[in-house]
């Protein structure tokens, strides 16, 4: 089945979906994106999702290109089309087309709207959630505004790289203190040595998942024991348990991070447990 993307108005087959090469997106990284899970045919968390894409692009100062509304629809009917059920949707929102210069366009300038939707391999991912995955660490080399969901995926891109080489799923940037900040595409927990799920709290250091806030509000519910604080890779080496969220890693086990397992060394039960709950939420 030949894929189909939504390109500024329009559904076209991949192979025909093009930008111009002056969209700001591809000549500066000018460009916000958001991911939603889709799960049984339905999006998950779809208001924190909407929520956050406002929020970059009031950040980088784009209008937004439509309003809620029409874009869920526009989202639906892409998601349609291709025949998503289980996997993703992929939303790229840029500045728009200019004649190359660094500041904003001073004519008034239709921002780019282009949408993907795929399934996602779900044998790969329930394996991913059962066995548990490997991390690496490397220091924390991005910018300082890593709350904006932006293109600009560079350290991101190099490490998950040397992550896949490494034979790990992911890698967690450690910052200049040695705390980890968070994973290449994914925020990073730890269930520490007092048995309290801890993960770093939101600020600017790193993105505001919305999978890691519908974690919480899981475990919470569930009256388990969570902090808001950040940890040392040291600590995380000695926790009891560790695991990624995000999109596209719904609760995937960390069972060794540089090679130290983390517990037993594998999926420990305080994240399958976590992980059942949130599935099932
Ligand atoms: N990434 N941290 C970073 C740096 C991310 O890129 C992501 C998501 C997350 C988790 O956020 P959420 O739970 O809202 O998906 C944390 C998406 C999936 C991506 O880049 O494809």
């Amino acid at each position: 089945m030949s894929q189909i993307a939504y390109v500024n108005g329009a559904y076209v087959p991949m192979r025909h979906a093009a930008i111009s090469i002056n969209d700001r997106g591809f000549q500066f990284g000018d460009s916000i994106y958001e991911v939603w899970p889709v799960r049984g045919g339905q999006l998950r968390d779809s208001e924190g999702h909407f929520a956050r894409m406002q929020r970059s692009l009031n950040e980088i100062r784009v209008p937004a290109p439509m309003d809620e509304r029409a874009l869920n629809l526009v989202i639906k009917e892409t998601m349609r089309r291709n025949k998503v059920r289980d996997g993703i949707v992929y939303i790229q929102i840029s500045r728009g087309v200019a004649p190359r210069d660094h500041t904003f366009p001073t004519k008034p300038t239709k921002p780019t709207l282009i949408i993907t939707a795929k399934n996602l391999d779900q044998a790969g991912m329930r394996k991913r959630g059962a066995e548990g995955v490997k991390v690496i660490t490397t220091p924390e080399i991005r910018w300082a505004r890593r709350d904006i969901k932006s293109v600009n995926l560079l350290p991101n891109i190099l490490q998950r790289q040397a992550a896949k080489e490494a034979g790990a799923f992911e890698a967690w940037f450690v910052d200049a203190d040695g705390f980890i900040t968070e994973g290449t595409s994914s925020n990073a927990w730890i269930v520490d040595a007092q048995g309290r799920l801890r993960t770093r709290p939101l600020s600017n250091d790193i993105l505001h998942g919305v999978t890691r806030a519908s974690v919480l509000k899981v475990a919470q519910e569930r009256q388990m024991q969570v902090i808001e604080e950040p940890f040392t890779l040291a600590e995380a080496k000695a926790a009891r348990e560790a695991f990624v969220t995000g999109a596209g890693a719904p609760i995937f086990p960390v069972v060794a991070i540089d090679d130290t397992p983390v517990g037993e060394g594998k999926p420990g039960p305080v994240t399958q447990a976590l992980r059942a709950a949130y599935l099932g939420a």
